[in-house]
């Protein structure tokens, strides 16, 4: 018999997988190429060269053992120590090889921290919609999600927010680019919730962590910032990863920011280093961290996910759907058409038309659904005509 624990997990995931299983029998019934399946958050952007290279270069230079070996839960001192580097160059920081954690990938890096933060019974606060693996986080840790809104432009409604602060209140987790919505949170609202969370963990005589989810931080468009947290917030933890910024996210490599001047900062960065270990991950893979400390100043090139973002928001919008144009990462998140106002019914009536999305619900925004647009541009034109198609039965409903 399964864990009550693990019931409730899978129970959580059921929306997700269900949406996974029918593009899955879809395609084998019908065909990939007649399958228009916007349901995962795969990079569609090759690596950049400099990537094969280092990986190459590491396996022809290096002796298997100096690869392969465990690295120390922490992970390779020099690649931490570069990482330090690379981020004090890019954003004016101050860190050291001590400030930094390599984690399987930021999942890892967030796992890690909620175990080390976390007591049963404590809150973490995210804005909805939210990355929908958080509630299974959060469960594993007996600690509970608390959802807190957002306004139209999916950025936090901050008295909200406020008034959601309790004394069981020790993580706020955001994820800006966010998966789902494609927001970025402008550096006026980053130091507004920290104000708000200073004056909480005052009032409750105990620190509360921001903890910034940030794996889309280098996928984003037309030129805007994306603010370094621990730059404008007090007691800031960054968890970030290769899986998007170089397209590796199978290779699971990550790295969590415990800046020296966040409270506690002795104690919770020293059981890193135990339980990134005791967690099982024991360390993050060996090879891939050599080979990505050689291509640090390499990103990916988002001109591709760029073009599908302006393909699928103009054709949608110029058919009559509404939504928010995404300011990164890859998703749209967009509003179900009246009177389909239930994101399952809007689903099951796309199915129809082989268009596989993403239930808003399951991402703590019911009413709409979530488009992943890294795919094929030309999946995307394809597509135009089968959400007109989706459009206009929706529409002889009325
Ligand atoms: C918001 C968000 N956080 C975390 C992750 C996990 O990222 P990683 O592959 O770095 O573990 C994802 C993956 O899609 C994500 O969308």
């Amino acid at each position: 018999m399964i864990a009550k624990k693990v019931q409730t997990i899978i129970e959580e995931g059921k929306g997700i997988s269900r949406m996974f299983g029918d593009a899955v029998n879809m395609i084998a019934e019908l065909g990939a190429e007649n399958v228009f399946n916007f349901s995962i958050g795969n990079p569609s952007v090759e690596p950049p060269e400099a990537v094969k290279e280092a990986i190459i270069n590491e396996l022809n230079t290096q002796k298997p053992m100096a690869l392969h070996s465990y690295t120390g839960s922490y992970g390779y001192a020099d690649v931490r120590k570069a990482i330090a580097d690379n981020e004090n160059k890019r954003f004016g920081t101050n860190f050291t090889a001590n400030n930094v954690v390599m984690t399987v990938g930021a999942a890892g890096g967030l796992s890690m921290i909620f175990q080390i933060l976390l007591n049963p019974g404590d809150e973490i606060i995210t804005f909805a919609p939210y990355f929908s693996e958080y509630k299974c986080y959060a469960i594993h840790m007996d600690a509970n999600l608390v959802l807190s809104g957002t306004d139209e432009n999916f950025q936090p409604k901050l008295d909200e927010f406020e008034a959601k602060i309790n004394e069981k209140t020790r993580i706020v987790l955001i994820n800006s680019p966010n998966n789902p919505t494609g927001a970025v949170y402008p550096e006026e609202t980053l130091k507004k919730i920290s104000d708000i969370m200073e004056k909480k963990s005052a009032e409750y005589g105990a620190p509360i962590y921001l903890v910034a989810d940030e794996p889309y931080r280098y996928v984003a468009y037309d030129g805007v910032e994306v603010p370094y947290v621990t730059k404008c917030c007090k007691n800031a933890i960054v968890a970030n990863s290769f899986s998007k910024s170089l397209s590796l996210p199978g290779e699971r490599l990550g790295f969590v920011i415990v800046p020296s001047d966040i409270d506690d900062y002795a104690a919770i960065y020293n059981a890193c280093n135990t339980i990134n270990r005791t967690m099982g991950f024991v360390n993050a893979p060996s090879l891939i961290q050599k080979a990505v400390a050689k291509c640090l100043d390499s990103e990916v090139n988002v001109e591709g996910y760029k073009k599908n973002r302006d393909l699928l928001h103009q054709g949608l919008t110029d058919i009559g759907y509404e939504c928010f144009k995404p300011q990164g990462a890859f998703y749209l998140f967009m509003k179900c058409p009246e009177p389909v106002t239930d994101d399952w019914e809007f689903y099951e009536m796309a199915l129809k038309h082989q268009l596989v999305m993403g239930p808003g619900s399951g991402f703590g925004g019911p009413g709409y659904v979530r488009i992943s647009y890294c795919v094929d541009y030309n999946m995307i034109e394809r597509s135009l005509p089968k959400f007109k198609e989706l459009w206009d039965e929706i529409q002889s409903m009325k």
